[in-house]
């Protein structure tokens, strides 16, 4: 039996209020869950209004980002252990909206990535290709460089912890999802780099969530393939119903 893990990425939408609201319903619509993982990643400032409400439920919660430092004079940021006490259990790791207008880099996912760890907080760490680089046949080229970056001297029972979120970027936000086929396949090549670097047993059990306009129509299709163990989803999970829905699908499927 497969895991499926159903993450929310609410990204700059939702202050506390909004926030609130949000959970109270998908706290209601989710009551029946009991095999999927579910999780919510609401911005800083809305973390401790989510908390409060879900905190009986099995919807757990992330944040969206974090520095890498254990802490000191770095305005504006906001560190792991400060995410973990927060009462997160994830953290997103180089979204590619981090990549592209912050400069995360796969050095600076890496050293997030050991932070977060050190905190005990699963890391959700972001790969995927622009559409530049898929249409000139770069897609493999880039997914390795991210993942074999993001994964340096990390070893096997610290990597066992990551989940990985395969998110071509030409899809995210777009209305565009990949096809279950070429997400698919995209997410075997991933298994095969884990398998390289941590054996064949270790690649089979890592979560690869995709990511990039899921929605409650496409969910089926996109969670049925063999290779994709959850969604990791932006615009649909801000609203309760449809969210909800991806998580009720991903339920059918375990
Ligand atoms: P989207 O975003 O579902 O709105 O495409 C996905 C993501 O950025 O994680």
């Amino acid at each position: 039996m497969r895991r499926k893990v159903i993450i929310g990425n609410w990204k700059m939408f939702k202050g506390p209020q909004a926030a609130r609201q949000l959970a109270k319903s998908l706290k209601l619509k989710l009551t029946d869950i009991r095999k999927a993982e579910v999780a919510v990643c609401p911005p800083f400032v809305s973390i401790e209004a989510v908390r409060e409400i879900i905190k009986d439920t099995r919807i757990g919660l992330g944040a969206q980002n974090m520095y890498l430092q254990k802490s000191g004079a770095f305005t504006g940021e906001v560190s792991a252990e400060m995410v973990a006490e927060s009462g997160c259990a994830y953290v997103i790791i180089g979204h590619s909206e981090r990549r592209q207008y912050f400069q995360e880099s796969d050095d600076s996912v890496n050293q997030k990535i050991g932070f977060a760890l050190n905190e005990k907080l699963k890391p959700v760490v972001c790969l995927g290709e622009t559409l530049s680089e898929r249409e000139s046949n770069r897609t493999e080229d880039v997914v390795k460089r991210q993942y074999i970056g993001a994964m340096k001297n990390i070893v096997s029972a610290d990597a066992e912890k990551i989940i990985i979120a395969y998110e071509p970027v030409w899809a995210i936000g777009t209305g565009k999802n990949a096809t279950p086929e070429q997400a698919n396949e995209v997410h075997r090549f991933i298994r095969d780099l884990a398998a390289n670097l941590y054996g064949k047993k270790f690649s089979e059990k890592m979560i690869i969530q995709y990511g990039g306009s899921v929605k409650p129509e496409n969910a089926n299709d996109l969670l049925s393939c063999k290779h994709i163990d959850g969604a990791l989803v932006g615009g649909a999970s801000l609203d309760a119903d449809q969210f909800a829905s991806i998580v009720r699908t991903a339920e059918k499927l375990i």
